[in-house]
């Protein structure tokens, strides 16, 4: 790939939470793996460059993912009838404890890594599981994709069962560094964060250990939060000194203060955690397949956005089915009609550009400029063939963009572009 060059086609990026840009036939330049912009022709100084024309289809941004369990991935589209906690204990915890097997996990995680591979997303916030060879060998995989990611070996040192449990905090705290260590220097693509599992999985004394690798390495964080009614009463009754869930990890500087952290879910945070993780600017993964199979209710997403929250969608897999953020956002667009139908009228339901929004400028800001065309944003750019779904009308770009966002497959997706590298 050269390293300055155009697409050219139909393109479209979200401008904010209220609008779409959308440009026919025009040109949307690569240099040094940034987007200089869109443009309707192209200016003197590019004539030589290589352009890639293609032709009706639609440009728009890589997608993001800002909460997946790689490990999960086998078994996604089972137990969907069992609520979180039991879910975890019969489908989740067993499934994990596979990947102790390296030769297991270089299977299970290269189809993972070709499933993501060809779909619409190009940026992935990723849990492992809590073996440091497994993990590291994910990593290795998501960095010969070239696609950008997030990967966290996970710890958890009780409630995990026999299988998957580390033994106690020291056990899990010299794991974490083990891998940290071994992963110095080794990445251009692929980066670690911190990822205690949540609260019923990490003692005190584990999260105290977190709290001062983090400061020593200066990672991001992430983890789950609110998602589940037995959950939350089980964390007051863990950890009775925190005000609220999201004190739980306050307490221990694991709450966006210092470092960049996301938290999945945020179904159920009262208004006390909702003014923590906007003062602390803590990033919501909404993740809305899950907590519809997992029966754990709807997040009010429509009021973060709005209020300012750092928001973004969330596949979940394997709580979530697939991984495909467009999915997500057709997801999280329905449940806000059963949220704002059923519970709450002064929530209204999410649009179509607040959906978009989520999926590549909201997710795309906890990776940094990501998410937008506009000069100086990463190229991260996906190519969707939407023939199949044009009919015999004629619709407009964003009538275009709802369409493949309610009835693309990954099949669609054409090409793909990360940090201005092709992936396919
Ligand atoms: N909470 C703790 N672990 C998990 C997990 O693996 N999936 C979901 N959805 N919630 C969790
Ligand atoms: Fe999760």
């Amino acid at each position: 790939m050269t390293k300055t060059y155009a697409l050219k086609g139909n393109i479209i990026y979200s401008k904010n939470q209220n609008e779409i840009n959308c440009f026919e036939n025009s040109y949307l330049i690569c240099q040094d793996g940034k987007s200089m912009g869109v443009f309707e022709k192209l200016d003197e100084k590019y004539k030589d460059i290589e352009v890639i024309d293609f032709g009706e289809k639609i440009i728009c941004p890589g997608l993001v993912d800002l909460h997946i369990h790689a490990p999960q991935y086998n078994f996604r589209g089972m137990g969907m009838d069992l609520e979180l906690l039991d879910w975890l204990n019969t489908y989740t915890f067993p499934s994990e404890a596979k990947f102790k097997d390296e030769d297991y996990a270089k299977r299970s995680y290269q189809r993972f890594v070709d499933y993501l591979k060809y779909g619409p997303n190009t940026r992935h916030v990723i849990f492992a599981s809590l073996h440091v060879k497994s993990t590291q060998i994910l990593m290795d995989l998501m960095e010969k994709s070239k696609m950008v990611s997030f990967v966290g070996k996970v710890n958890m040192d009780r409630n995990g069962g026999v299988d998957l449990e580390e033994k106690d905090a020291d056990e899990s705290e010299k794991a974490t560094l083990d891998w940290l260590e071994s992963i110095k220097g080794k990445y251009k693509n692929t980066y670690p964060i911190l990822t205690p599992r949540f609260i019923p999985s990490c003692t005190d004394e584990l999260l105290e250990k977190l709290r001062k690798i983090k400061d020593e390495y200066n990672l991001p964080i992430q983890s789950h939060l609110s998602e589940n009614l037995g959950e939350i009463e089980w964390v007051k009754e863990l950890v009775p000194k925190a005000k609220f869930y999201g004190d739980a990890y306050n307490i221990f500087d694991l709450f966006g203060k210092n470092n960049k952290t996301v938290m999945a879910h945020c179904v159920y945070s009262n208004d006390d955690e909702q003014d923590l993780i906007k003062e602390n600017e803590v990033f919501i993964a909404h993740c809305p397949d899950s907590n519809t199979n997992l029966t754990s209710g709807i997040a009010p997403a429509g009021k973060y956005l709005r209020e300012g929250q750092k928001i973004g969608l969330g596949s979940d897999v394997a709580g979530g089915t697939h991984a495909s953020i467009f999915k997500a956002m057709a997801d999280a667009i329905k449940v806000s009609k059963l949220r704002y139908r059923l519970v709450d009228e002064k929530i209204k339901p999410l649009s179509l550009e607040e959906a978009f929004y989520m999926a590549t400028l909201g997710g795309g800001e906890f990776f940094g400029k990501v998410g937008s065309f506009e000069k100086g944003y990463e190229f991260d750019t996906i190519v969707i063939d939407d023939e199949k779904l044009l009919e015999e009308d004629k619709f407009n770009l964003k009538q275009r963009l709802e369409r493949i966002v309610y009835l693309s497959k990954d099949e669609d997706i054409v090409s793909k572009f990360v940090r201005g590298n092709k992936i396919f």
